[in-house]
């Protein structure tokens, strides 16, 4: 295929600005789909993404146009790519496989602060960008104003924007004419010996492991015997492929510059590492790709199936949701009250959540998950420096010489009429105010530092219902400080509750403590024996409750008789215990453990 007729690009965006149904827009359009299709958002195929209308996952689509102006006919790569600050990650592996982005704001809500750091992100990677202003339909829409932002706060000229309602199909056809001109197309040459990129994969059942190539040099074929570079495996190609109108379809060869997909009887998912290079076995590339940096994942959290029987199968669901999601981690950990289970990383607390579903969704698994925290670093008096990512590995406070916790670097941008409601409420937040910028006369941005711990839990709602909806934000990490930090325990009847065990700054240890006995007051049901809730540091009590027993028996009041009527009332009993774990004699409901999530 003539690399000259290739255009690769990626479509970003802040969070709902509108990205996938310019995607939808763009696939009618060139013919993929019918306009007629059913259901919104063809690119968010998973069955969660449509529900909760985010784009969790990157796919890729390869479509055909005829330039009106060139007359060529050529095809384009369109490689989708989620707008949440949780998934940067996934952001910058979709655009190494592009030499273009579409930036996508929203004229209602105007620049944002994922618009910023994506709109960094595609320049790091040496991308032309096109920006585009959309929803230009809507009554509410500052459409000047928005492409004034996009001039002042970007650096583009007036003639760059492109002006479109991907829900009317406005600028469709005039954005696909200058994705021709202004998108060079691939560079590369096919006389050079075969190299690609890893930039996705994705577990079929069928299939096993699909891997997603972005063809940077050469040529590969059915034949070609491949070698990734970093992992040192080599492989026989089964299958050959292009993502055409959304579909797997099959080819002969995929070329420089193209960008398809390939299996190789891989059933191993944890065999193939996202950033590889594939190589010709035969006749090598002189150099791998650097491949993506690796990243750590900042939030922790214990996931445990309801009932320990489905542990197998926790591990089997986990092993394939890795493959599409390399940002996600997990080992087996052990706890006293809910048995064997998984210490599991995420990126954020969004990610964490989509995880949750999935697992509970496409793997028909119950689980409980244990309260969030973030990695904290703790130095010993014994000299060593080690990471702890649960509460559980959180060393006696008289070994302890510094606890370090991670700070981030966070962007937000929010009218200007919110100022001092947010600053007052980031720096409740142990946020350090860095600086201001305006951006337009009513719109500002803030950056701070602050303890990530301080963002992971419902911060995002905050600044939302403080900005009526219009603030947004962005973080990245930027390094480990001292901090002052203790374990806090929740004790039922004297004996610690492991999954209820957080890692807490000092000062704020009273006021949880406070929170978290009165809520476990409200939620654990009488039982038929007194318990005792207490949160505790160490062996200092901070909070105590009493839960008063229920006193009596449910078939107490079936006086004497009728043995099927206690049974009944038995059975009723028993059906609810189901949904209650145990905890030494304490039964606990399920909801307990999510609702302290929120404290
Ligand atoms: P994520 O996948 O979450 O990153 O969002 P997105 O950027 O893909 O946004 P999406 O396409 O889901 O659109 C968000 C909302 O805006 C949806 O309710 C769309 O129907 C609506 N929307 C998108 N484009 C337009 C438009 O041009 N005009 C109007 N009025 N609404 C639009």
């Amino acid at each position: 295929m003539d690399k000259s007729f290739i255009r690769n690009f990626s479509i970003i965006a802040h969070i709902d600005h509108g990205k996938s149904t310019l995607a939808d827009r763009i696939l009618e359009v060139t013919g993929a789909v019918d306009k007629k299709h059913k259901g919104a958002q063809l690119l968010d195929d998973m069955e969660l993404e449509q529900e909760r209308g985010i784009t969790i996952k990157a796919s890729v689509v390869r479509l055909s146009y005829r330039s009106r102006k060139t007359g060529g006919e050529y095809v384009l790569n369109l490689i989708d790519t989620p707008g949440h600050v949780d998934f940067t990650y996934e952001v910058s592996k979709s655009l190494a496989a592009c030499e273009g982005a579409i930036l996508v704001v929203d004229a209602g809500q105007g620049i944002e602060a994922q618009t910023v750091a994506n709109f960094y992100l595609a320049k790091d990677n040496k991308l032309a960008i096109i920006p585009l202003v959309n929803k230009i339909d809507l009554n509410t829409a500052d459409v000047a104003g928005t492409a004034q932002q996009i001039i002042d706060v970007l650096g583009f000229k007036e003639e760059d924007i492109i002006l479109a309602s991907a829900k009317e199909g406005i600028g469709v056809e005039a954005l696909l004419e200058r994705i021709i001109e202004v998108i060079p197309p691939p560079t590369g040459e096919i006389t050079n010996p075969f190299k690609a990129l890893v930039f996705d994969c994705r577990f079929d059942a069928y299939k096993g492991v699909v891997i997603f190539v972005r063809v940077v040099d050469g040529i590969m074929d059915m034949k070609t015997q491949i070698k990734l570079m970093h992992s040192g495996k080599q492989y026989k190609i089964e299958e050959l492929g292009v993502f055409k109108d959304l579909k797997y379809s099959n080819a002969d060869a995929l070329s420089c510059g193209e960008v398809g997909y390939f299996t190789a009887n891989i059933r191993d998912p944890r065999e193939i590492i996202i950033g590889d290079t594939v190589a010709d076995l035969k006749n090598p590339c002189a150099q791998a790709f650097p491949g993506y940096r690796t990243i750590k994942p900042l939030v922790f959290c214990g996931i445990y199936p309801v009932n320990p029987a489905d542990f197998p199968a926790l591990r089997d669901a986990m092993d394939k949701l890795k493959l599409s999601d390399a940002s996600f981690v997990f080992e087996p950990e052990n706890s006293q009250s809910f048995g064997v289970g998984f210490r599991c990383g995420f990126l954020g607390l969004l990610h964490m959540e989509i995880v949750q579903e999935r697992l509970e969704r496409e793997y028909g698994l119950n689980l409980i998950l244990t309260v969030p925290n973030v990695v904290y670093r703790v130095k010993t008096v014994k000299g060593e420096l080690f990471e702890v990512d649960t509460p559980a590995k959180f060393p006696a406070q008289q070994d302890i010489v510094e606890a370090q916790e991670p700070y981030v670097g966070l962007m937000m941008i929010i009218p200007v009429d919110a100022i001092e409601n947010v600053c007052d409420f980031t720096k409740s937040r142990r946020g350090i105010f860095q600086s201001n910028e305006y951006l337009t006369e009513n719109r500002v941005k803030l950056i701070f530092e602050m303890p990530l711990a301080e963002i992971i839990v419902d911060f995002y709602d905050r600044i939302k219902s403080l900005t009526r909806g219009y603030g947004s934000l962005d973080y990245e990490f930027k390094e480990y400080m001292p901090t002052k930090l203790v374990k806090l325990d929740i004790m039922l009847n004297g004996t610690v509750c492991d999954a209820f065990s957080s890692l807490i700054y000092k000062e704020k240890a009273y006021s949880k403590a406070h929170a978290l006995v009165a809520k476990l007051k409200e939620l654990i049901p009488r039982q038929l024996f007194e318990v005792t809730v207490q949160a505790a540091v160490g062996s200092q009590i901070l909070a105590s409750e009493k839960i008063r027993s229920l006193g009596k028996h449910v078939t107490a009041k079936c006086y004497g008789g009728d043995i099927t009527r206690k049974r009944k009332l038995w059975d009723i009993q028993k059906h609810g215990k189901k949904r209650l774990k145990q905890f030494g004699k304490v039964e606990i409901p399920q909801e307990a453990f999510l609702e302290v999530l929120k404290i």
